[in-house]
């Protein structure tokens, strides 16, 4: 078989679970401002999908004593392909779990990257059907555009802060199909690799934690496809006093339209306008970037990603972001970690 064999086993990104200190304030900052839908109430979560995601949710919002993601999952094209990735997960002597007890999914395999994310994939999921009330007359669109914020279409991709963003990378590679379209490379070590296993530049992605902290969020993106989307975004944000981190912008790596925001519980959050380089290629190579290229890398219109933040703060996070960005106002290139023990800690 050739070296592409597992290529095209996993379809999308289909479902995210974060946490939130402040549950009802981050449901509000996904029904109010990116016009998602609450399908679901459970417990101390409550689940929400954008108007052009298919399943029943995208989004699961649980209420925990710090901010982070609780799991993402992935779903395969078929059935066969998820037993075949499970396979390939156990022969690699990764940890799995099946389990079925998600709303409006079935049988899932859990577990964790080698930075300890925890992942899923599963194949089972429930289409979405809207009442007649929320039908859209555009057939390809599971349910009406709001009429609220600036609604976002679906979920994107995955943004992992990792302590070793090479061993994330091969577990993607080696066990899920993915291929690396895009990394940063500083020396001989990769700092961030951009995976995909689709036309996309990329579904998952993985950036070093320059804390040296594992197993982070860096961020969660949901898909607008418009530029302008982003710049109506960041006006509404502004105005409604939600931090704007950097954006709007377009990266050089993947070419996509970026805003990064944080939504009230601490979760970093990027808006993606237009959805830049189509692998159409099967076979393109890998384009690594340099650090002496970074900043084209980073924003084409020289947007600031503030190293007090972007390169610093995941969650969950020991400090809020009010405490990391003074820790962090003065770190930068070459300078010393600051220490990162909780505000009063003993
Ligand atoms: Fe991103
Ligand atoms: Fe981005």
């Amino acid at each position: 078989m050739s070296e592409n064999s597992d290529r095209f086993e996993v379809a999308h990104l289909a479902r995210c679970e974060l946490f939130s200190p402040k549950p009802q304030e981050t449901e509000d900052f996904f029904t109010r401002f990116l016009g998602m839908y609450v399908t679901q109430r459970e417990g101390q979560s409550v689940f929400l999908r954008a108007y052009e995601d298919p399943y029943q949710w995208s989004l699961k919002i649980t209420e925990a004593p710090q901010a982070g993601m609780g799991h993402a999952a992935l779903r395969t094209t078929s059935p066969e392909a998820l037993e075949r990735r499970a396979a390939s997960l156990k022969d690699g002597n990764v940890d799995t779990r099946w389990h079925e007890d998600e709303f409006g999914f079935g049988k899932t395999l859990s577990f964790q990257s080698a930075d300890g994310h925890n992942l899923a994939l599963v194949w089972e999921a429930e289409k979405y059907v809207a009442p007649p009330e929320l039908r859209s007359k555009i057939l390809t669109r599971p349910s009406k555009k709001p009429l609220q914020g600036i609604p976002v279409k679906r979920i994107d991709h995955l943004n992992l802060m990792a302590s070793d963003v090479t061993a994330v990378k091969n577990g993607f590679e080696r066990h899920l199909g993915f291929r690396t379209t895009e990394r940063v490379v500083d020396g001989d070590v990769e700092i961030g690799a951009w995976m995909s296993s689709n036309i996309l530049g990329h579904e998952v992605a993985c950036m070093r934690d320059m804390t040296g902290g594992a197993g982070k969020l860096h961020h969660l993106a949901f898909y607008y496809g418009n530029g302008q989307h982003n710049v109506d975004a960041a006006e509404m944000f502004r105005d409604y006093d939600i931090q704007i981190e950097a954006g709007p912008d377009r990266h050089g790596i993947t070419q996509g339209q970026f805003l990064y925001v944080f939504e009230p519980g601490g979760n970093r959050i990027e808006l993606f306008g237009e959805a830049g380089y189509l692998h159409m290629d099967p076979d393109c190579p890998t384009q690594t970037w340099q650090m002496s290229d970074i900043d084209t890398g980073l924003a084409i219109g020289g947007a600031n990603l503030p190293w007090e933040t972007y390169f610093t703060y995941g969650t969950p996070s020991p400090l809020s972001l009010d405490q990391h960005i003074e820790r962090f106002a003065h770190f930068g290139p070459g300078a010393e970690v600051p220490t990162m023990e909780p505000v009063g800690a003993v």
